[in-house]
């Protein structure tokens, strides 16, 4: 994956030099204004190929023709947004994620991508996001590494001028979403918690950030119970880590505190997990791996506003020393919680690491976690499962997924689940099996914002998509919330573009 440039440029679609361009085609459609001329160029073959339903314009269908000299690209190629009654800024990103996916197939290094807008709803933002995560490519550990192309100068047509800044706004966005991605899919022996912690070093350097990380001595005083209890089985201790970007004028405002469930490997703990499926589990920090990300563009872009990135970062294992079902720990808020069930940690780092955001003085509080399977039974793979405490707060991340073109679903926080939440002997149980999973692992998180406006979302599902028959999401990582994070900052800073 190497960095891919994003120009907007100025010339005409018949007499762009390119290896391919990229003309966007939905269901239903006529060929129209800047297509239809590359169409007269070509003496009709767009025409001809649409006529003959060689190519219907579904999402994710690409089809590649030669030009014959025509025109200067030495390709066309036909991409299907779907019917417009399905397009939505996820799908729109995805239809372009699947072109750049193409093009680097064929070894399309230079790509012009025409805007058609057949469906009135393009937007350079998702069009330049969805192409730069289609450059995404997993590292392979493998000794004899494939060929693989890319795509490694796009040019925009007809997205008007003078938008080179909004361009690379997007650019960041995809890559620090890309980034997000690399992070997931690192083995849990190459990504520790402390290696999360390096992470962040890495972005504070890159930006002048500060940077605090806790290791097993400052959570012991801090009395970060939760998140030592959910560490203590596992021979590499966890952190607590929280970058800062100062944005905002010094007498302050608003701080939007991101928070990321840094789990490097999930086993279960003593509650171990069924061995099929488990080595997803190295994926248990995609919280932690988009607020880290987001945080990168947050501080690139200078936002003025103060965000901090915090992560909650441990390795849930069994072992001599790993916390058993019912013990009891007193987490860092003061509060007690009885831990029936080691495998619904993240509820319990999340807990530690909120404490930690309001004691460095939070106001508001997005927390982003891999934190239910339940959240897949709920709404499957194709949004993140949400719960707020503040309706207010809660159009705010909603307006900011939109704009991220990365769904969202919120869910009822109902009076009557809060008994399930209870325990016999301490302030709070850890897990109920059930109904209501999602809800409750949010609710549980819920208990230690301290009536800041909140809101939680579960990206169990929506951070790594394993349903094969699900063929409109891309497999594997997804980077989910990364883009989230980065818009809801920008709409806090009153700088949204
Ligand atoms: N990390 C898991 C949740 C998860 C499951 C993420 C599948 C991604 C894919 C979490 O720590 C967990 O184990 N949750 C339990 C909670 C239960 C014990 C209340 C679950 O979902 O089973
Ligand atoms: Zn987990
Ligand atoms: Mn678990």
């Amino acid at each position: 994956m190497t960095a891919m440039r994003v120009v907007p440029v100025a010339e005409s679609p018949a007499g762009i030099a390119v290896d391919a361009l990229a003309v966007p085609v939905s269901g239903v459609e006529v060929l129209n204004g800047s297509a239809l001329e590359v169409d007269r160029a070509l003496g009709g073959l767009l025409r001809e190929v649409l006529a003959t339903a060689e190519f219907k314009g579904e999402l994710h269908e690409v089809l590649p023709l030669p030009t014959q000299g025509r025109i200067a690209a030495r390709r066309v190629i036909l991409y299907g947004l779907g019917p417009s009654a399905d397009l939505d800024g996820q799908r729109l990103r995805s239809a372009h994620h699947q072109l750049v996916r193409s093009a680097r197939k064929h070894g399309y290094r230079r790509v012009a991508i025409l805007r058609a807008d057949p469906l009135g709803l393009e937007s350079m933002q998702a069009v330049v996001e969805g192409s730069v995560m289609g450059t995404f490519e997993p590292r392979s550990r493998q000794t004899s590494e494939p060929e693989r192309g890319d795509v490694d100068e796009l040019l925009l047509i007809g997205f008007g001028e003078g938008r080179e800044r909004e361009a690379d706004a997007a650019r960041q966005s995809g890559e620090a979403t890309n980034r997000a991605r690399e992070l997931s899919n690192m083995p849990a022996n190459e990504l520790t918690p402390a290696g999360l912690a390096d992470e962040a070093a890495r972005i504070a350097q890159r930006h002048g950030l500060e940077l605090e990380v806790l290791g097993p001595s400052e959570l012991r005083a801090g009395g970060y119970n939760l998140l030592l209890g959910v560490g203590s089985g596992s021979a590499q201790a966890p952190r607590l880590i929280r970058l800062r970007h100062h944005g905002a004028q010094p007498d302050g405002g608003a701080t939007l505190s991101l928070v990321g469930k840094g789990i490097t490997f999930d086993t279960g703990g003593i509650a171990l997990k069924e061995q099929v499926g488990m080595s997803k589990m190295k994926a248990d920090m995609a919280g932690a791996a988009a607020v880290l990300s987001a945080m990168d563009a947050i501080a690139a872009r200078k936002l003025p506003l103060d965000v901090m990135a915090v992560v909650a970062a441990a390795e849930n294992m069994p072992g001599p020393t790993a916390m058993r079902p019912g013990d009891v720990v007193v987490s860092a808020a003061g509060k007690t919680v009885e831990v029936l069930n080691p495998d619904a940690e993240g509820r319990l780092v999340l807990a530690d690491a909120i404490t930690y955001a309001l004691r460095g003085g939070a106001t508001h509080i997005l927390d982003l976690a891999t934190l239910t399977g339940a959240a897949t039974i709920a709404i499957g793979h194709a949004a993140t499962a949400a719960v707020s405490n503040d309706d207010s707060f809660w159009q705010l991340v909603e307006e900011a997924s939109r704009q991220a073109g990365d769904r969202v679903w919120r869910l009822p926080m109902l009076a009557d689940y809060r008994v399930l939440l209870r325990s016999k002997v301490a302030d709070l149980r850890n897990s109920e099996y059930g109904e209501a999973g999602s809800i409750l692992g949010g609710m549980f998180i819920g208990e230690f914002v301290d009536g800041k406006p909140w809101a939680h979302l579960d990206i169990a599902a929506s951070s790594w998509n394993t349903n094969s028959d699900l063929t409109t999401i891309h497999g594997g990582p997804s980077g989910a919330g990364t883009r989230i994070c980065i818009e809801l900052a920008e709409l806090m800073a009153g700088a949204a573009r």
